[in-house]
């Protein structure tokens, strides 16, 4: 019923922690004398609550595991959190209970992959994962550095018009992006990809945007992926995510020549630095229709902008933190065009550039991060997090 693997590790873990990993790839660790294992339950599939207690019954039963720490991903509408409490309360009284924000389980899978470094710059950019503002989160650069995660840059804010319904929908991510520029004219303007959008449903975001009211807002660097193969037409619907970012990735690949970067400003924000490709999106919005080797060719644009984008901002954080070493996490890093781009600009700029080990940079890796974060951040131990 369950199969656990014992996962090598370069970061020797001395706090016993029980994660529950994240709900969008069931995982779930723990660590035990040092050792770090995950267990994936074999045979029919079971609900989230009935396989966090099976699991955590068998680690008790079979192992006598009593953790000192139980994580889970504080994401307010995933079940782990309310599941942790419920694990304490029937099977382990004395634990803690420790919120991990998914980005930081993300980038402290580094010291499993390369054992644990005194400071370095880790990158975590995918399609969703909830943030300690309460925003959706996706391209978060974090400093660790002293034994603590900080945040310190991001991607700016997209409106997603309809919270989750955007992300099979780019489209209403294209809309909020053109409404940002334009205002409510793009509503009146012929706007080009938004033709053929069914009217009811166009009608729907045009309100979402104007009264402000179902928008949520996040700094994924997938939905950033979703806005512009929806501006170019490629995907305006995609109801499996990261389909709209794996087509862009395919045109980009049919492109040929050397690409350069759209515009793209950074800011110093209270939050950090705050990257913001408004620039970059009104060059590809003047445009009003594309033949299909311009779609090519600003699909790879774009790919060599996000990643001068990446290698501008970790200039900034080098010079203020004196860091050379950047690790990169999340699940945009299994996009093969974005990573060749990376690597050239920041090793060509002196940087020491390493890759989670795939597939666990997706959030398969999630719930091994966690029990990592923990051990490796003083400030999560002692329940203290600050990560904005
Ligand atoms: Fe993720």
């Amino acid at each position: 019923m369950f199969e656990i693997e014992k996962i090598p590790s370069g970061f020797k873990m001395a706090t016993e922690v029980l994660s529950l990993g994240s709900e969008t790839r069931p995982r779930i660790s723990w660590n035990s004398g040092g050792v770090l294992f995950s267990l994936s339950q074999t045979g029919p599939s079971r609900g989230f609550a009935d396989l966090y207690e099976a699991a955590s019954l068998y680690l008790l039963k079979k192992f006598k595991f009593v953790p000192e720490i139980i994580t889970f991903d504080p994401h307010p509408l995933f079940c782990c959190g309310r599941a942790a409490a419920t694990l304490k309360a029937k099977f382990f009284p004395r634990s803690r209970l420790v919120p991990v924000f998914h980005h930081i389980a993300h980038v402290a899978r580094f010291a499993i992959d390369e054992g644990l470094k005194k400071k370095y710059i880790g990158l975590a950019f995918d399609g969703n994962g909830y943030g300690s503002d309460g925003n959706s989160w996706g391209s978060e650069f974090f400093i660790y550095s002293g034994g603590v995660f900080s945040r310190r840059a991001h991607f700016d804010y997209m409106r997603l018009a309809g919270g989750d319904a955007a992300t099979k929908e780019p489209w209403r991510l294209a809309a909020g992006v053109a409404f940002e520029i334009y205002g409510e004219d793009i509503f009146k303007r012929d706007t080009a990809f938004l033709k053929g959008i069914p009217k009811d449903r166009l009608r729907l975001v045009c309100q979402m945007l104007e009264k402000k009211f179902n928008i949520a807002y996040s700094s994924s660097a997938g939905r950033l992926f979703d806005a512009v193969a929806a501006m170019l037409k490629i995907k305006s619907f995609a109801p499996r995510e990261g389909e709209a970012a794996l087509a862009l990735e395919a045109e980009a690949k049919r492109s040929y020549g050397a690409a350069v970067s759209y515009p793209f400003d950074i800011k110093e924000q209270k939050s950090g630095l705050c990257v913001s490709f408004l620039p970059m999106f009104k060059e590809i919005i003047q445009k009003r229709s594309f033949s299909r080797s311009e779609r090519q060719v600003v699909s790879r644009r774009f790919h060599v902008t996000v990643a001068s984008a990446a290698g501008r901002a970790c200039r900034l954080l080098r010079k203020k933190f004196g860091i050379n070493l950047v690790y990169a996490s999340g699940g945009v890093f299994m996009n093969d065009v974005l990573c060749s781009d990376l690597k050239e600009i920041l090793r060509s700029d002196g940087f020491k550039l390493i890759f989670a080990k795939r597939p666990f940079n997706t959030d398969l890796g999630i719930s091994e991060g966690q029990i990592s974060a923990i051990c490796m951040d003083k400030s999560l131990r002692s329940g203290s997090l600050k990560c904005v």
